[in-house]
């Protein structure tokens, strides 16, 4: 596709603000939108990106105010719509999570139509449109979807997201399908890296939660599968570039149990303690398998392994005192990279 102007929204999150760190370095003229342009902690890691100055302007914009996004997108090529809401603890769900994401996308939908140019819109889904359902099955492709009514009727954690995503995701298929646009989505699971955001992105909280004991995400990683940040931004790049990119695509390279991630890292960071059982979980449970094979017939290829995402990510925590900091002796066997007075 010709390098035209690209819309990223949610670029002030994990995935967005390196995906627009990517597309910049690719040369790509980016159109990132966040909801509030004036909070310097959200837009400062964008402006500091190599090629900012040049390539970068951000635009404001809410998933919550229909026709919001209508400026960014007027004039562009293509449109990764990144942005979520993803407050786990909301009090009103259905209006604060629910409704937002789902009329958010259509708004963006809208604005592609109204826009004219827009030849590719590429939308970030998540696992959770997949497999939250009550009996998981050894293996999940993209023709599954999640049971929303298992969703509404246990509320599991993050089940108002679960129910967001799903019910968003099958409104855009519709969408794009009575109004010949070309969207596709991408579907990861849970994404884990370093990143340029100040604050804790979400998946860190439960991906780390076997570093700070935060239990309620246990649950998550009970069978998890997972992809490095970094191999997402390129698969997002590579579907809107691919000729015959057409679909649902899943995007994960790592299936992995509770067990397998607390022996990885008491091993790789001798410094964390996760603990060694899980109340009600199996020592010999098996994984749970998310077959990438769509996206990996079409040629994507993914360069890191588990160790390197979690390596990174604990890196990036404690460069940016997320997470407890290591004991002082063993800064050293973390190769001196670390820049503990940042
Ligand atoms: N990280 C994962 O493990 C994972 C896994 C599967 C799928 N995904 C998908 O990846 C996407 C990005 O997630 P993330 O991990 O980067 O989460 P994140 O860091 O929380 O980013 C979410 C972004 O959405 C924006 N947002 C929230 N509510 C909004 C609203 N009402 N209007 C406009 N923007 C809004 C936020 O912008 P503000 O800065 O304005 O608040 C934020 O930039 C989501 O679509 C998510 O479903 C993520």
């Amino acid at each position: 596709m010709k390098k035209g102007a690209v819309v990223v929204t949610g670029a002030s999150g994990y995935v967005g603000s390196w995906l627009v760190m990517k597309l910049l370095k690719d040369g790509y003229v980016v159109r990132a939108t966040i909801r509030d342009p004036t909070d310097r902690k959200k837009t400062q890691p964008l402006l500091d990106l190599p090629g900012a100055d040049k390539l970068l302007t951000i635009w404001k914009a809410d998933l919550a105010e229909e026709g919001s996004f209508d400026d960014a997108i007027a004039g562009c090529s293509a449109v990764f719509h990144v942005a979520t809401p993803m407050d786990f603890e909301s009090k009103d769900p259905e209006n604060e999570v629910i409704k937002p994401t789902i009329n958010g996308v259509l708004s963006i939908m809208k604005a592609c139509k109204k826009a004219g140019t827009v030849e590719r819109v590429i939308f970030t889904s998540s696992a959770g449109t997949v497999n939250v359902e009550e009996h998981q099955r050894e293996q999940y492709d993209e023709n599954s979807w999640s049971d929303i009514d298992f969703c509404r009727r246990v509320k599991m954690t993050g089940w108002m997201y679960f129910v967001s995503k799903s019910l968003a995701e099958k409104a855009a298929w519709d969408f794009a399908q009575e109004n010949g646009i070309h969207f596709i989505s991408i579907i990861p699971t849970l994404v884990v890296g370093p990143f340029i955001t100040t604050a804790m992105p979400p998946s860190m909280i439960t991906a780390l939660s076997l570093i700070t004991g935060n239990e309620a995400h246990y649950s998550i990683l009970k069978q998890v599968q997972l992809v490095h940040l970094d191999d997402l931004c390129d698969a997002h790049i590579y579907l809107l570039n691919h000729p015959e990119a057409n679909g649902r695509y899943i995007c994960s390279s790592h299936d992995a149990t509770i067990y397998d991630l607390a022996t990885m890292i008491r091993e790789r960071h001798p410094w964390c303690h996760p603990p060694h059982k899980f109340d009600g979980i199996d020592e010999n449970i098996g994984t749970v398998h998310f077959s990438s094979k769509k996206l990996l017939d079409l040629g994507f290829r993914f360069k890191y392994t588990m160790e390197e995402m979690f390596d990174e990510a604990i890196q990036t925590c404690i460069e940016k005192k997320l997470i407890p900091l290591p004991p002082v002796a063993l800064v050293s066997e973390l190769n001196g990279k670390l820049d503990l007075d940042a």
